[in-house]
């Protein structure tokens, strides 16, 4: 069963998953993390601003967990932008090191096939964080992605894609297919930190955690997964069956099991 920590805001949530990855780069000076886009880990990116300061992160690595298909990586939305501004930049780490999905349409054939290759070369993913679309997507798998299924390009439900218009100036400018870690893939890495804020994640939060394990809800498939932590905020937390159980666990937990 994934652990659920239910805090009061996302800056809570930020502080403890970025407490959990400094003691995994210190540990391991050359961790290997899954970086997810969008605006739910932006508060774990932020916390580890400050607290990062005066630690060796020139070994650390990263692998983006999607990007979309056609958009130029210089555009300001495109995924190696983001993770260039709210990652790799202010924390300091070596873009060399830091890798994201290729979505150029001209070498899309054998994308997938080279980022699977490069995490394994890696050694896999120490710690990827997650965030959740309100149709349970994660990373881009849609619903009725394959658990099995590794790197590859997906096509973007238009639920999916008029929840990001609003990173771009209009819904037409939101690319139609993204290339996405599968969740097969995203099931080989070592731990699972799965993020969500507000109320718009409730039902794809409950789901995934207490719901049958269905294609049909991609997020479920961290049911599957052995080590897993969900971190929301009371609103996203609000249709989970077992919120007091999960509450009196965390608040029982021995101080030197970490997350
Ligand atoms: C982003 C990603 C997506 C987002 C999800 C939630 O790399 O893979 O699964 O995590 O769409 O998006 P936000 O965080 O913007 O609500």
């Amino acid at each position: 069963m994934a652990e659920v920590v239910i805090v009061e805001s996302k800056a809570a949530a930020g502080a403890l998953v970025a407490d959990e990855i400094v003691a995994l780069i210190d540990s391991k000076p050359d961790t290997v993390l899954g970086l997810a886009t969008g605006s739910t880990p932006l508060p774990v990116y932020e916390a580890l601003r400050e607290r990062l300061a005066g630690h060796d992160v020139s070994r650390v690595r990263g692998f983006a967990l999607d990007e979309y298909v056609g958009l130029d990586p210089e555009h300001p939305e495109s995924y190696r932008s983001v993770i260039t501004r709210e990652v790799i930049e202010p924390l300091g780490l070596d873009p060399a090191r830091i890798r994201v999905p290729n979505g150029a349409v001209e070498t899309i054939e054998h994308a997938g096939d080279d980022y699977e290759l490069a995490i394994d070369a890696a050694g896999g993913v120490d710690l990827q964080i997650l965030g959740i679309g309100t149709d349970g997507h994660i990373g881009f798998n849609e619903p009725g992605s394959s658990f099995a299924s590794s790197t590859r390009v997906k096509t973007l439900t238009e639920q999916t894609r008029e929840d990001n218009a609003r990173f771009f100036d209009s819904i037409d400018e939101v690319p139609r297919h993204c290339i996405t870690q599968g969740l097969g893939t995203i099931l080989r890495a070592r731990h699972l930190v799965l993020l969500a804020f507000g109320e718009g994640k409730a039902a794809a939060v409950a789901a995934a955690v207490e719901g049958p394990v269905s294609a049909m809800l991609p997020g479920s498939a961290i049911q599957l997964h052995p080590h897993v932590t969900v971190v929301v905020d009371e609103a996203a937390a609000s249709e989970l069956k077992l919120a007091d159980y999960y509450r009196y666990t965390f608040a029982n937990k021995p101080a030197w099991q970490g997350i």
